[in-house]
């Protein structure tokens, strides 16, 4: 039985924050048929005791359950650096098929060498059930969805237009705090100003999602949905009539001044084997891996 707030001409999205990573994980779902899919899901990590939990997935996992929803896909819009990825514990439990942009395979080249892993770990994206590349069709319940290559932030940064919305991942964020950083191994800020620009030419009333609030300066409350009209006329670092060579110029001294994000080194090596912790050792442990004097 459909419930009466939801809509079944537009697709259903219930928006998960994590305040520890600042992530937004969506389920996007069709009302109609009851068919979803979830999008960058967060592992739980306490990096002090590298201590792994699943409170934040179990959340997303009993709404799905409570909603009735057959999940058809584990979307990733790209490796994430921040957080780790539970869609493989998603998947276990609920189903579905597990995807990402198919340039995945650099980011799993460069890092694989950064954390010299040997020939264990794939770097053919096979960790992942579905590659996409730009311009692939795809539905969720009824919803037509097209992928979107946007690289700049990673180089296998992809959106996901499903419907009349847009998950864009790590491109730009709430119009008052602008736009991802691009100085990651493989990112590229002149990339991210054209991926940004085509994201901003999608249709005005495309409802947009965002991956990450970091709250504005006059802004208390998380958000994580905005729309392409505010983003065009506010965004502080790429509004209409904001130049490539103005936006590469901002965004270059910016990530100077940035840290490297308190999970990259967990993050990038278990989320680049699809979400999955390294194998274990002899002694049935698994360990994660720190490259000294490298980031
Ligand atoms: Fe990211």
């Amino acid at each position: 039985m459909r419930e009466a707030r939801e809509n079944p001409s537009r697709l259903e999205v219930q928006t998960f924050f994590d305040e520890a990573t600042f992530t937004a994980s969506h389920v996007a779902y069709d009302a109609e048929t009851r068919v979803g899919a979830i999008i960058d899901s967060v592992l739980d990590f306490d990096a002090a005791s590298a201590r792994t939990s699943t409170r934040s997935a179990d959340s997303i996992m009993a709404f799905v359950l409570e909603k009735n929803l057959k999940i058809d896909w584990l979307l990733e819009t790209h490796a994430h650096a921040d957080h780790l990825s539970a869609a493989p514990y998603l998947q276990e439990k609920l189903g579905g098929r597990l995807a990402i942009g198919r340039e995945i395979v650099v980011v799993q080249n460069v890092f694989g060498k950064i954390f010299n892993f040997g020939t264990e770990f794939a770097r053919d994206g096979s960790q992942f059930d579905a590659l996409f590349a730009d311009g692939d069709n795809f539905s969720v319940g009824g919803f037509p969805a097209t992928v979107l290559h946007v690289p700049g932030h990673t180089p296998a940064d992809v959106a996901y237009v499903i419907g009349d919305a847009a998950f864009i991942g790590d491109t730009l964020f709430m119009p008052d705090y602008g736009t991802a950083r691009a100085d990651f191994p493989g990112g590229d800020a002149r990339q991210l100003y054209h991926s940004i620009r085509r994201i901003l030419s999608l249709p005005d009333e495309t409802r947009v999602f965002l991956c990450h609030d970091y709250l504005g300066p006059d802004r208390r409350a998380f958000a994580w949905e905005t729309s392409i009209v505010d983003e065009r006329k506010q965004n502080v670092h790429l509004h209409d009539g904001v130049g490539e060579e103005e936006f590469v110029a901002m965004r270059t001294a910016r990530d100077k001044t940035l840290k490297a994000p308190a999970l990259i080194i967990p993050s990038v090596q278990v989320n680049m084997r699809g979400g999955r912790l390294p194998p274990p050792e002899a002694n049935g442990r698994r360990y994660l891996k720190y490259p000294l004097d490298t980031l």
